[in-house]
Order: C-alpha cells, then sequence, then structure tokens
C-alpha cells in the first residue's frame, strides 16, 4: 500500500532511511514518497479504466509544488476551492484547462482571475454564486462552463466535520433548486450548464453511501438532460477512506467496482477529485522525542512535533498509527505522545504501546500526506516543518522549514495610521 517499510529494524522512505533525512534536514519534517504518490494514481486510473475519469487531485489534501508537479505529470488535473490553489498549481506546471473550481464561497476576485487563467469548469453552488460568475463572465465576453453542485442528502457515515452531502450542511443545492436552475439556464450568456457535481464528505469507510449517491446523481442527471441535452459531464467526487490503523478502509477497486458499470451505462464524461487516497499515505511525519515523563500512571513522550504541526488528532480525534524510527528492545507501555504547545489538546497519539526510548530518539506519524502540512499554522510561534520528497534512493527538501525570521514578516509596531477623515 505505500513505501514506507523496515530495512534491518529501521524505518525508510523507499531507498532512504528516515533518519538520514531526519539528521539532513532536521525535525520535526513532513517526508513523503513518490512511488507510492504514483503508485496509488496509477492503480486509481486502472479501478475506473472503463470510464477513463479525468482525475481532478483535491489540491486542499496537499497543495506541495513538487507534489503537484508529480501529479501534473502523470496527466492529473486539479480540483481547487481558492485562487491560491489555481496559482500552486499553475506554479507547478499544471494545465489550467483541467482545474475545477469546487467551494461555497468564491469571490469575484478568484473568478476573475479563475477566467483569465482559463479553467475548465465552476462547481456552482447556490444561485447567487451563479448570478454573479454570469456577470463576471459577460463583463469579460465570454462564458464559463458551470457544474451544479447538488446535495443529495445522503449520509456517508464520516466525521460530522467532515460531512458534506446531507441537507443540513452548507453545500449544494437541492434536487429541486438545481432542477429550477436548470431550466432557466439557457437565458444566462455568461454561463454553460456542462455538469453536475458532488461531493458527500472525506475519509469514507463504507461503499454503500456512495453508491447511493452516484445512483441518485445518474437519476437526476438523466432527468436534466431531457430538456438540457448539453448536460455532458458528472463529478463523482472525492472522499474515499483510507487506513489510518489497519484495513479500514474498503479498496479504491471496492468502490469503483458497483459503479463504474452504472456511470459507463450513463455515457457521461466523468469527473473525479480525490485528494487523501492518493496523498494520505504517501507522507509521514518524522518527530523527535524531546522528553519523557511519568505523570502519577501516565507515561508522556513529549516530541518536537505539535498541534500546529499536526492538527488532525486535536480537531478530529483522528488516529494516527506512530512507531519508533528505530526500536529498542524492551517492554511496551502505554504513553501519549505530545507536542510542545500551551494545551492539553496538544497531541498527536494518546495511549499507544511504545517500547523505552531515549530522548533524540525519532517516532514517525504515519498517514500524515493529506490534511497535515496543508493544515499547520504558527500557533504559539512555532515556526512550520520542512517538507521533503523521496525518489528511489534519493531525497530532496521541497519547501524549507520556516526560519524564526518568517514568523514576523510583514507585521510592524509602526503602522502607516489612517483615520476616516484623512
Ligand atoms: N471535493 C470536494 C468538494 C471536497 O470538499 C473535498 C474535501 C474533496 C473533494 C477531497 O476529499 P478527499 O478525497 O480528500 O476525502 N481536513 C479533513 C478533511 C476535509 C475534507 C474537505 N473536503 C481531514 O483532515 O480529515
Amino acid at each position: 500500500m505505500d513505501d514506507f517499510h523496515r530495512r534491518a529494524g529501521a524505518l525508510h522512505a523507499e531507498g532512504v532511511p528516515l533518519a538520514a533525512i531526519a539528521e539532513a534536514v532536521g525535525t520535526p519534517v513532513y517526508v513523503y514518497s513518490k512511488a507510492t504518490l504514483v503508485g496509488h494514481f496509477r492503480r486509481l486510473r486502472e479501478a475506473w479504466g472503463d470510464v477513463n475519469p479525468c482525475i481532478r487531485y483535491a489540491v486542499k489534501a496537499n497543495g506541495n509544488l513538487a507534489i503537484l508537479s508529480v501529479l501534473a505529470r502523470e496527466g492529473a488535473g486539479f480540483d481547487v476551492v481558492s485562487a491560491g490553489e489555481i496559482l500552486r498549481v499553475i506554479a507547478a506546471g499544471g494545465d489550467p484547462a483541467k482545474i475545477d473550481f469546487a467551494g461555497v464561497g468564491k469571490t469575484r476576485a478568484e473568478i476573475e482571475y479563475a477566467l483569465k487563467v482559463g479553467i475548465d469548469t465552476f462547481n456552482v453552488e447556490s444561485e447567487a454564486e451563479l448570478d454573479l460568475i454570469d456577470r463576471v463572465a459577460r463583463e469579460r465576453g465570454t462564458t464559463a462552463a458551470v457544474a451544479l453542485r447538488v446535495n443529495p442528502d445522503v449520509d456517508p457515515r464520516t466525521h460530522t466535520y467532515i460531512t458534506t452531502g446531507r441537507k443540513e450542511n452548507k453545500f449544494g443545492l437541492d434536487f429541486a433548486r438545481a432542477r429550477s436552475i436548470a431550466e432557466t439556464v439557457s437565458e444566462r450568456a455568461g454561463v454553460r450548464l456542462t455538469g453536475l457535481h458532488v461531493h458527500i464528505g472525506s475519509q469514507m469507510t463504507e461503499v454503500e453511501p456512495y453508491v447511493e449517491m452516484v445512483r441518485r446523481l445518474v437519476a437526476f442527471a438523466k432527468d436534466l438532460q431531457g430538456f438540457h441535452p448539453a448536460l455532458e459531464e458528472l463529478n463523482v467526487g472525492g472522499g474515499f477512506g483510507i487506513h489510518y490503523k489497519e484495513n479500514e478502509a474498503p479498496s479504491m477497486e471496492a468502490f469503483a467496482r458497483p459503479v463504474v458499470p452504472l456511470l459507463k451505462e450513463s455515457g457521461f464524461l466523468i469527473h473525479m477529485e480525490p485528494g487523501r487516497l492518493l496523498v494520505g499515505n504517501a507522507g509521514i511525519l518524522v518527530t523527535r522525542l524531546l522528553f519523557e515523563k511519568q505523570s502519577g500512571e501516565k507515561r508522556f513522550l513529549i516530541c518536537d512535533a505539535a498541534m500546529n504541526d499536526l492538527l488532525r488528532p486535536a480537531l478530529y480525534g483522528a488516529y494516527h498509527r506512530v512507531e519508533p524510527v528505530k526500536p529498542r528492545e524492551g517492554e511496551h507501555t502505554d504513553g501519549d505522545v505530545v507536542g510542545p504547545v500551551c494545551e492539553s489538546g496538544d497531541f498527536l497519539a494518546k495511549d499507544r504501546a511504545l517500547p523505552p526510548m531515549e530522548s533524540g530518539d525519532l517516532l514517525a506519524v504515519r498517514s500524515a500526506g493529506a490534511y497535515a502540512f496543508v493544515m499547520a499554522s504558527n500557533y504559539n510561534a512555532r515556526p512550520r516543518p520542512a517538507e521533503v520528497l523521496v525518489d528511489g534512493d534519493r531525497f530532496g527538501v521541497v519547501r524549507t522549514r520556516e526560519t524564526l525570521d518568517d514568523l514576523v514578516r510583514g507585521e510592524t509596531t509602526a503602522p502607516d495610521w489612517k483615520s476616516e477623515n484623512s
């Protein structure tokens, strides 16, 4: 499933010992495996081969330019949610004509930028947004291709914070509203309705809600096609779960198998936008043990990575496997792996059986390729970690560690004061 493995006991990324990277680059450091990333992309393309989908990688999962560049060279397009993500795709050599632009709150400036660079499709989430895209496109003397994001009211049975396709979530349009928009959309000179889009949630570990979502989408699309023959694309979203513990997620093939025949039969051009599935298990966070302490019965392993570097455990109670990069002999005892941030919510793992360790030992936090560095912050005035890409037996820094000077860039104690009357 991934290319992190042990050789003579020591954890490696492909052919490179993680200890060598930590030595050269310092810690905490995110390490990505190119082979895993490419392997996942090709396997997904194969699993969905019968519908030859346009795979639009969800940049929000990991927007590092090196990751985007690897995927662009594999032929991927990109799903973005901001002008910043469009800029990243272009900076990495991605093709703007293979970008789908999603999100409930696109600004006028972002819409203008997207039209200027020539993205593929806007995924539209409200009538007000459609009005704005229509207006901006007409001002620029162009038409924008749009897909309506429908909210199919299907429960993906995942964490509530990452559920997006139920009627109480802010995302998408219900079927009735989407239908009434489709009925009048041809009156708008600035937009062409070419498709429909759905995405019901992230880290789905059951196939059945996904299949139900696709069924509802296809039925609705066929209904619309009755009076809107220009409808030609279905974007079936992302959200495919990955293994954080072991074997909790269905395989890529298990998600593809029941829906691919249905989609093929529908005759629509298929877009999809997975993020975590491609990068989640292609990344790892390496951190160094600073101190260990015992507090009553409790064992704490205090590391140099914290919630500001990897927020998922604190925010979602997410489970990430943690293992010593080079295990020591001895009896395993339970401990909490925590960081230096001043919050009790600052933990990477709780109650994990770990061997005896010494200050300076390295720990690897697994499945940290998605929603990890991208959600890092400077909380507690901590510089964000470095990112490294491994390719076979070589590695390279693809984002340098922030410095202390980076932390105060843009700030001043002497602002250029303005008042309302000046
Ligand atoms: N498409 C849309 C419209 C999305 O909102 C998302 C994710 C994706 C695609 C990609 O989903 P994926 O295939 O990666 O599951 N920070 C959370 C996850 C937030 C997901 C947001 N939307 C986490 O750490 O679990």
